[in-house]
């Protein structure tokens, strides 16, 4: 494993084991559980560029690929006025969007999504918070420099995914989403995962995996296992939302079991050509 990726893990406070033999299991050993600190999560290592440009360079952990399980779901399905509408027209709709007036009335702007919409990776998470209502960027606070650090335990960065929320605007005070307003945003998330056309789309948090997925499902049920978004059968993967990964470090670890497995349907779809 080269040092920038242990790097990464140390970020994400994972112990990372070395393999010194070649393996007689596929995953690394258990690691013993974690004793860190609520408030710590590392400084993030500042940002180099990728080992080598592409979407993804490194091995896995586990060296041997698994076989990806599959798991059907049935999401919601979306309003279709936006077939046809490419990005920019995409991007001037949500920035005038007023379907939700609480939200509307709270926002200082919308936060479309940003990062590289050809790489096919698309990174789902909730709901912009209070930095990126600021700033108009998704994943910018706390969370997001979490968020960097889990990409770049895979070999990702903002050039090699594109990064989107659920709902576009800020809920007051950093409220869950209301099943309505994540309704009414539905169609402009839709239409930004079939331009984006990803390999591989990985959800974090249970808010947007619900809908995405259309089930109530907790989030301890939903990750683990490949599922599978809308007739596209796009793979999808769900972890834990970072912000939940700060409150809760000793999930640390599940969350990068769920990284390796979005790495090896990605690497499997890019195999099969799809
Ligand atoms: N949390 C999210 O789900 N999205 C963001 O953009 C920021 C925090």
């Amino acid at each position: 494993m080269g040092a920038r990726r242990l790097a990464y893990l140390e970020a994400l406070e994972v112990q990372a084991w070395v393999r010194r033999a070649p393996p007689e299991s596929p995953l690394p050993a258990p690691a013993p559980e974690q004793h860190a600190q609520p408030s710590a999560v590392s400084p993030v290592p500042p940002i180099e560029p990728p080992e080598a440009p592409g979407p993804v360079t490194v091995s896995p952990v586990g060296g041997t690929l698994l076989p990806v399980q599959s798991v059907e779901s049935a999401p919601p399905a979306p309003a279709t006025d936006l077939a046809g509408v490419g990005w920019s027209e995409l991007r001037e709709r949500v920035a005038s969007c007023t379907r939700c007036g609480e939200l509307v009335a709270n926002r200082s702007q919308t936060v479309f999504g940003g990062g590289n919409p050809s790489a096919g990776w698309l990174i789902i998470g909730e709901a912009p918070g209070v930095d990126e209502d600021r700033q108009g960027e998704p994943f910018v606070g706390r969370a997001g420099q979490l968020l960097d650090a889990m990409l770049r335990a895979i070999g990702l960065d903002r050039s090699t995914a594109y990064i989107a929320n659920a709902l576009k605007c800020r809920p007051p005070n950093d409220r869950d989403p209301q099943p309505e307003e994540a309704e009414a945003c539905w169609p402009f998330l839709d239409r930004q995962i079939t331009l984006v056309n990803p390999k591989v789309i990985l959800v974090v948090g249970r808010v947007a995996a619900s809908h995405l997925l259309g089930t109530d499902e907790p989030i301890g049920r939903l990750r683990g296992t490949v599922h599978h978004y809308s007739e596209r059968r796009v793979p999808l993967v769900v972890t834990y939302h970072p912000a939940d990964l700060l409150r809760s470090p000793g999930e640390k670890r599940k969350a990068w079991e769920d990284l390796k497995l979005a790495l090896r349907t990605y690497r499997a779809a890019e195999g099969s050509g799809s």
